[in-house]
């Protein structure tokens, strides 16, 4: 297998293997996507599936200003925008579906404190709309407020589809609330959602199968990072844990499984333990170039690579990979908030005016 070839994922069949990874860019009218964001994804339609920036699922679910929401009728129409730009650009794309959990601030959440698992504080600062604040204690959940959350995820798939998305993608990675929840550090719960390591899953067992239900298995990925410490999150046993959710979500025959790649030590990586315990089509991310995304996909370590930095640098990256052409760096001032600077301005191979044509409609 080759990375520009084809490949079946679930329902769909993608051009090549090139998956546009998931970018928070902070650049939604408060939580509407405007049409830029539209320019931005339909720019980048060649990947053979772009995933959608976080978009939360509820507004307890926003961790930082300006991104987009998947919850009011006046959401769902702008992300329509979105979604047809990208079809009629050829390409495919799954909304991810974003609870971030203890991971955001008051001043982002309308005055209310953040919630969690269990209320223990992260360690650090995180980005609002009065600048960099300290993290706050946040409350834990009830469980009836679990199954309400799960609810939300649910009807976040259901949004998504009536906005045009083609699938979902459940974000269960990088310290988040579901991450939260899977993690023995963040979940400190002595009802059925914590404790053993089977309760310490159930949140993610009952959004997946909310999920699943409420549109189709096979429109459905799952993002975990097994071993991930950012947001300052630790688990007693990564390994242990980790092949337990991998198991977990082979048992429903999703779209993929995605894996943000990380060290466990060992010998031991995140996505040698999850190609070893799920069973199914595996997505890998983190800090791949050209060479080593080959090389993963051809030693059959992975079947598809997630390309950050290198998409939002590189609108086509898909034919400079397969023309091997020069790539365009990326900005780091431009990553987070702005304009269009930074956001539809990379521009792609002999294609400037295009681009730009693109833009002005
Ligand atoms: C970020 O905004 O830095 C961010 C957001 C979501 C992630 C990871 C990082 O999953």
């Amino acid at each position: 297998m080759k990375l520009i070839e084809p490949i079946r994922l679930g329902a769909l069949t993608l051009p090549n293997r090139l998956v546009m990874a998931p970018m928070t860019r902070n650049r939604a009218h408060d939580t509407l996507p405007g049409p830029s964001m539209a320019v931005y994804y339909a720019q980048r339609a060649a990947a053979g599936l772009i995933v959608s920036e976080g978009a939360q699922i509820a507004p307890m679910g926003q961790g930082y200003p300006n991104t987009p929401g998947l919850h009011s009728d006046a959401q769902l129409a702008a992300w329509r925008q979105v979604t047809q730009a990208v079809h009629a650009a050829g390409g495919r794309i799954f909304a991810q579906l974003w609870h971030v959990g203890r991971i955001s601030h008051p001043d982002v959440l309308g005055g209310a404190t953040p919630v969690a698992p269990s209320a223990i504080r992260p360690a650090g600062q995180v980005y609002t709309t009065s600048g960099l604040q300290p993290f706050v204690t946040p409350r834990a959940l009830t469980t009836d407020e679990v199954a309400e959350v799960v609810g939300q995820f649910r009807q976040a798939a259901v949004n998504a589809r009536a906005a045009g998305f083609d699938g979902v993608e459940i974000h269960g990675a990088n310290g988040y609330l579901i991450d939260q929840f899977i993690q023995s550090s963040t979940n400190t719960r002595t009802d059925r959602y914590g404790g053993s390591l089977e309760n310490r899953l159930r949140f993610l067992r009952e959004v997946v199968e909310a999920v699943s239900d409420a549109w189709s298995p096979d429109v459905v990925g799952v993002r975990l990072s097994p071993g991930g410490t950012f947001n300052d999150m630790a688990d007693d046993d990564s390994a242990a844990t980790f092949t337990a959710a991998a198991r977990l979500l082979s048992g429903y025959d999703l779209a993929y499984l995605h894996v943000v790649q990380a060290d466990l030590g060992d010998g031991l990586t995140a996505l040698r333990l999850t190609r070893d315990a799920y069973d199914g089509t595996l997505i890998a991310a983190g800090g791949y170039d050209r060479a080593t995304g080959e090389e993963a996909v051809q030693a059959g370590e992975a079947d598809l690579i997630g390309y950050a930095r290198l998409f939002l640098s590189n609108p086509d990256l898909p034919e400079r990979f397969a023309t091997g052409a020069p790539l365009n760096a990326w900005d780091t001032d431009t990553f987070y908030g702005g304009g269009e600077a930074g956001y539809i301005d990379y521009p792609a191979l002999d294609r400037t005016d295009a681009w730009l044509g693109a833009a002005a409609a």
